[in-house]
């Protein structure tokens, strides 16, 4: 092992000094020494760290532009995924090698500080092929099954751990007051009780322990006020006053640190024209202070960069965020640049060295809070977890009980199993793709089957069993009068991020409308299911719809829509965004005196 660590040392050249009270191998030091506090070692391992062990803590880089020898002669502290960025064989084993990979060359530098490694699993561990897709987040809100969530935390988490990661850029605690945003999906509605409610999600992700079976580092995100941007501009400004700004935005962040949430990602955003990147006063005084929040704070993908508004980053941007509390930055791919600003910062003064040592004991402590010293390799055994029977089981149960029934003239639903026939039309009612949304395998999601799982039509088909010939046209082509119901699922197809955001028109497309025509045109009665980030401006249509569900984005189990649909399960959700009247009505939230199409917190059942 020493002679291991010391030829690291001599063909890659990065390291300069030899690391303080080290003989080269880190067995039997204190700070391997499972029997004592975290603190004690936390402790002694601080005093064994070079600055440049401590600048590679605070890295946190792409695997993508990173090699398991870059984690030995850097001592990058932290891996991610970006959205789809997967190893070549994305299959559970392909995972578990590619940490162990990495993992090993963490170990081979001489203090063998394990790496921790990061990913969205923001619906499931979603860049993993063959997961359980969960419905986003919206969808969860619908439900207003607090423990439910905490469960799909805890199935998540073992998704995770089967496929070897430590830690989720989950859950995203925003709260969305304008659903132009396209980011609107990832929050659990616009109000922030309901929000803060579901923080129960944090629970399930780290366990009741962050060492015990299957637990995953959670994150709240994004600190602070991403949610309440002008226009639901994605990374805009949040312009509100600061009491607004606790009333409406902190309370899930207070909830989630309440509950132990292992680190925070600051928003992109800004607040009254300040970039959260470099907000001292939020970041270091509200959230580590007044909040208490003994975690760490992690910056947005290549965040720091938008500090002064040029490209790229300089080394004053890099002292601005790491002096505003940012304790590890994410730096996908200019790591090696930051690497170099963040070491000169220190040695000219620029940042203080009692806030390296800070950031780093944030970083370390949750490390060896997670077990990571002790068992520093995937758990394996888990990965049979990925896209179980239980765990479709319980995204199924999510689905139905996201699903909103906001119109039903008639008593139209739910539709009987026998007799007759159905016809079933939109371009999302045979996708999974377009039913998961973005952040399913790629970063922006895609239409078509990209994912197992069952689509909605085929859950209508299931559903309906041999008592009821289901007839399908994704078009809505070849229907005439002889159908009791014709059910057009559709809406929106994937977006993630700015990609998403609508600045303009929040109707259905052309395609969509056209789908409609054709159906409506027999008189047989339609039935529209809603596939969408958000609500969408529909009154124009709505009177020439029997009944409306809202789907959300229900993501791999299409069989739940099916089972509110048939009666198998009657319809619980309940909006958990106000529903406008028209688009120009943006924003439109709950007690803010505009007369909205359904308000919120509105869902009929049978
Ligand atoms: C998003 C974060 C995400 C990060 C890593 C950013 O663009 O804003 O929510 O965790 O990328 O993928
Ligand atoms: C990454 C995402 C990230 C985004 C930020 C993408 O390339 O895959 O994870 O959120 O860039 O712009």
């Amino acid at each position: 092992m020493r002679l291991a660590a010391l030829l690291v040392i001599a063909t890659t050249g990065v390291l300069t000094a030899v690391v303080p009270g080290s003989p080269g191998t880190a067995a039997g030091l204190p700070y391997q020494d499972p029997s004592l506090p975290v603190a004690t070692r936390v402790g002694d391992l601080l005093t064994r760290m070079s600055l440049d062990d401590k600048v590679g803590q605070m890295t946190q880089t792409e695997r993508g532009v990173t090699t398991p020898a870059d984690v030995t002669s850097y001592r990058i502290g932290s891996i991610l995924s970006g959205g789809g960025s997967a190893p070549a064989s994305n299959t559970a084993t392909g995972w578990a090698d590619m940490y162990d990979a990495y993992q090993r060359g963490a170990l081979a530098a001489p203090l063998q500080i394990p790496m921790m490694y990061g990913i969205d699993a923001v619906h499931g561990n979603n860049n993993v092929l063959g997961s359980t897709i969960f419905p986003h987040n919206i969808g969860l809100g619908a439900t207003r099954d607090p423990a439910l969530v905490q469960n799909i935390g805890r199935a998540t988490a073992e998704e995770v751990t089967g496929a070897g990661q430590d830690w989720t850029f989950a859950p995203c605690v925003c709260v969305a007051r304008n659903d132009r945003w396209g980011r609107t999906y990832e929050s659990f509605g616009e109000n922030p009780e309901l929000v803060t409610a579901m923080t129960t999600v944090v629970t399930g992700l780290q366990g009741q322990r962050l060492d015990g079976p299957a637990s995953v580092l959670a994150t709240a995100k994004h600190y602070l006020g991403d949610g309440g941007t002008t226009g639901g501009t994605d990374q805009g400004n949040t312009a509100i006053s600061e009491a607004e700004l606790r009333a409406i935005h902190l309370p899930p962040f207070r909830a989630a640190v309440q509950r132990g949430v292992g680190s925070v990602m600051v928003s992109f955003s800004s607040f009254n024209g300040a970039k959260l990147h470099g907000n001292k006063y939020l970041i270091t005084d509200v959230l580590k202070g007044e909040l208490g929040f003994t975690g760490f704070v992690v910056s947005d993908w290549a965040g720091i960069d938008q500090l002064d508004g040029q490209r790229g980053f300089t080394q004053a941007e890099v002292a601005t965020a790491v002096n505003a509390g940012l304790d590890m930055l994410m730096v996908p791919e200019n790591w090696r640049t930051f690497v170099g600003y963040l070491r000169a910062a220190v040695q000219s003064g620029q940042i203080p060295m009692s806030r390296i040592d800070d950031a780093n004991r944030r970083i370390l402590t949750k490390k060896f809070e997670l077990g990571l010293f002790e068992r520093p390799y995937a758990d394996r055994s888990y990965a049979a977890t990925i896209g179980s029977t239980a765990h479709r089981t319980l995204a199924r149960q999510a689905v139905r009980e996201s699903q909103v029934l906001l119109k039903n003239a008639g008593g139209i639903l739910p539709l009987a199993k026998s007799g007759g026939k159905i016809f079933v039309a939109g371009r999302s009612a045979d996708d999974i793709g377009n039913q998961s949304g973005g952040w399913t395998l790629s970063w922006q999601g895609a239409s078509g089957n990209t994912v197992p799982g069952t689509s909605i039509l085929a859950g209508i088909r299931a559903a309906a069993g041999s008592g009821t010939t289901v007839t399908y046209a994704k078009d809505g082509s070849g229907i005439d009068s002889s159908y009791r119901a014709a059910i057009a699922v559709l809406g929106e197809t994937p977006y993630a991020e700015g990609q998403g955001d609508r600045p303009g028109s929040m109707s259905l497309d052309a395609t969509d409308l056209a789908t409609l025509n054709r159906l409506r045109a027999t008189g047989v009665p339609v039935i529209v299911v809603l596939v969408s980030g958000r609500p969408l401006d529909i009154a124009a249509q709505l009177g020439g719809w029997t009944a409306l569900v809202a789907a959300w984005l229900p993501g791999s189990e299409g069989a739940g829509v099916a089972d509110v649909l048939f009666g198998d399960y009657a319809p619980t959700g309940k909006l958990p965004m106000t529903w406008m009247q028209s688009a120009s009505q943006q924003p439109i939230n709950d007690d803010d005196g505009k007369t909205p199409l359904f308000p919120y917190g509105y869902g009929l059942t049978y």
